[in-house]
C-alpha cells in the first residue's frame, strides 16, 4: 500500500504547491540575520568618520579643558598646525587679566557705577583720572588699603572712604579689577600683573591706613612697582606685547574682541573656513597696509576676493558701527601680531583718520578697491 494511491494525500500536496506558489509572488518575510548595508551608505559613513578622525587630528588641542572656552583658549593651544609666525604653545593660556578683572568690578560697581563714572557728589568717577590711568603704584596702593578724606577727582571734590581691599581681594583679583578699570570706558592704560601687586602688598605690609590726597599725590604719575618677580608669560602673548612697546596698544584686549566678534567667522586659529570665510593667516589685507585693514573692519568686503590663493564670495558684515576707535586698534593689532607675521600695531589716531575719511561709507569694499588702496 502506497500513500500515492491515497485521494486525501493528492489532495494534500496540490493544496501545497498553491501556498508555495503564491508564497513565491511574495517578497520574503523579513527575517534576523546578517545582510550588508548599501555601499552608498557605507561610503558616506566612512567619509563621516574620516572627516571626524581629521578634524578632532588638527583641532584636539591636547585635549585640553581650557580649549573650548572661548575666553581662555588662542589660536596656537587650538590647533596644532603652525600658522605663520606664530608658533605653537601647548602651554595652557589664562584668561586675560582684564576680561577677568570685569567680573571682579561687580565689588566696586555700587559705588563707582557700571559706566565707571561714580555718582556725583559721593562717588568719583573712574575715567581718565589721575588715580586710575597714570602710575600703576596709585592705583595698586589705593586697592590695597583704601583712601580717606577730602579728594579732588576731575575737579569735584569728594569726602568719603573707599575701602581696602587687600583682605577682600586676592592678588590676582586686585590686578584684575586694576587691569579692568585702566582697560575700560576709553581709559587705555596698561594692564598690571598679579606678580606687582604682590610686590607691592610687600613692601606696604606694615601700613594700615587708608592713603589720603596729598600721599597718594607724592606718588609719582609715572610710577612703577618695582621688584616684581614676574612668571614666565606665555610666549605668544609676550611675543605679542614686546613687539608694541612704545605704542600704548592694548593687545590683549584686542585679542579679546577677536575671540568675541571675529573669530565666529575668522576661528581662532585665523584660518578661516574655506569656502565660506577666508583666513587671516598669509593675507596681505592683513599684513599690508593698515589704513586698509581699519577699512575693512570699519566697513566690511563683498564679493568675490582672491585671499591666500583661494577665492572667496561672500560678504562680511561691517563693524564700524559696533566698535570704538580703540576696540578697533586693539582688534587690529592682535590680528596683525598673530596672524600678520607681527605687522606694526594700529593706533587709535590711524583709526580714527581712518574712520574720518570712510566712516560715513554705506557698503562694503569690494576686491577691486582694496587692492587700489596706497600701500
Ligand atoms: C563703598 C563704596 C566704594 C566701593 C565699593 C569702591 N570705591 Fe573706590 N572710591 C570710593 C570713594 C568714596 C572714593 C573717594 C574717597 C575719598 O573721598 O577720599 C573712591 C576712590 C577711588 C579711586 C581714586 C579716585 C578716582 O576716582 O580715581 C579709585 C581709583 C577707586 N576708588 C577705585 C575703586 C575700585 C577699582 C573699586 C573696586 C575694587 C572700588 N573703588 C570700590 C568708594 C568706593
Ligand atoms: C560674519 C562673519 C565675519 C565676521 C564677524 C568678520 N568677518 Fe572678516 N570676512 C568675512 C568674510 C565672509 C570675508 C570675505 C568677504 C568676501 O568674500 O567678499 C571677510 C574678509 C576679511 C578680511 C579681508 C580678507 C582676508 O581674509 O584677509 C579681513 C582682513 C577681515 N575679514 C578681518 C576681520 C576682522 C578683524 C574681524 C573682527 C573685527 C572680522 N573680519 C569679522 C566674514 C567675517
Amino acid at each position: 500500500m502506497s500513500n500515492h494511491s491515497d485521494p486525501k494525500n493528492s489532495a494534500d500536496s496540490r493544496d501545497a504547491h498553491k501556498v508555495t506558489a503564491s508564497a513565491k509572488r511574495e517578497l520574503p518575510d523579513p527575517a534576523e540575520g546578517n545582510q550588508s548595508l548599501p555601499p552608498a551608505l557605507l561610503l558616506i559613513f566612512a567619509a563621516i568618520i574620516c572627516f571626524a578622525g581629521v578634524y578632532l587630528g588638527i583641532y584636539h588641542g591636547g585635549f585640553q579643558g581650557s580649549v573650548y572656552n572661548e575666553s581662555e583658549s588662542t589660536p596656537d593651544l587650538l590647533s596644532s598646525r603652525k600658522n605663520g609666525a606664530a608658533a605653537v604653545t601647548q602651554a595652557p593660556v589664562e584668561l586675560s587679566l582684564v576680561e577677568q578683572g570685569k567680573a571682579i568690578y561687580s565689588n566696586c560697581q555700587p559705588c563707582h557705577q557700571a559706566s565707571g563714572l561714580g555718582i556725583a557728589g559721593q562717588f568719583p568717577t573712574l575715567v581718565g583720572t589721575e588715580y586710575v590711568i597714570s602710575s600703576e603704584k596709585r592705583l595698586v596702593s589705593i586697592l590695597l588699603k583704601g583712601v580717606a578724606g577730602p579728594i579732588k577727582v576731575a575737579g569735584a571734590t569728594y569726602n568719603g572712604a573707599m575701602p581696602a581691599w587687600e583682605k577682600a581681594l586676592s592678588d590676582r583679583k586686585i590686578a584684575a579689577v586694576a587691569s579692568y578699570v585702566r582697560a575700560t570706558w576709553g581709559n587705555n592704560a596698561p594692564e598690571i600683573s598679579e606678580a606687582k601687586v604682590a610686590a607691592l602688598k610687600k613692601q606696604l605690609i606694615e601700613r594700615t591706613a587708608p592713603w589720603t590726597e596729598a600721599e597718594l599725590l607724592a606718588i609719582p604719575a609715572d610710577a612703577a612697582i618695582e621688584g616684581a618677580v614676574e612668571s614666565a608669560a606665555p610666549a605668544g602673548v609676550s611675543a605679542a606685547t614686546a613687539k608694541t612697546t612704545g605704542a600704548a596698544v592694548d593687545i590683549e584686549a584686542g585679542k579679546a574682541q577677536y575671540m568675541a566678534i571675529c573669530v565666529a567667522c575668522h576661528q581662532p586659529t585665523g584660518l578661516g573656513l574655506f569656502p565660506v570665510f577666508p583666513p587671516l593667516v598669509n593675507s596681505e589685507y592683513v599684513k599690508g597696509s593698515p589704513e586698509r585693514l581699519v577699512a575693512i573692519i570699519l566697513n566690511g568686503v563683498m564679493g568675490p576676493i582672491t585671499v591666500d590663493g583661494k577665492p572667496y564670495n561672500n560678504m562680511m558684515p561691517a563693524q564700524g558701527a559696533l566698535l570704538t576707535d580703540t576696540k578697533i586698534s586693539q582688534v587690529a593689532s592682535y590680528v596683525r601680531t598673530a596672524f600678520g607675521e607681527g605687522a606694526s600695531p594700529v593706533t587709535v589716531e590711524q583709526v580714527a583718520e581712518t574712520r574720518k575719511k570712510y566712516g560715513a561709507r554705506p557698503t562694503g569694499w569690494t576686491e577691486a578697491e582694496l587692492k587700489a588702496f596706497p600701500q
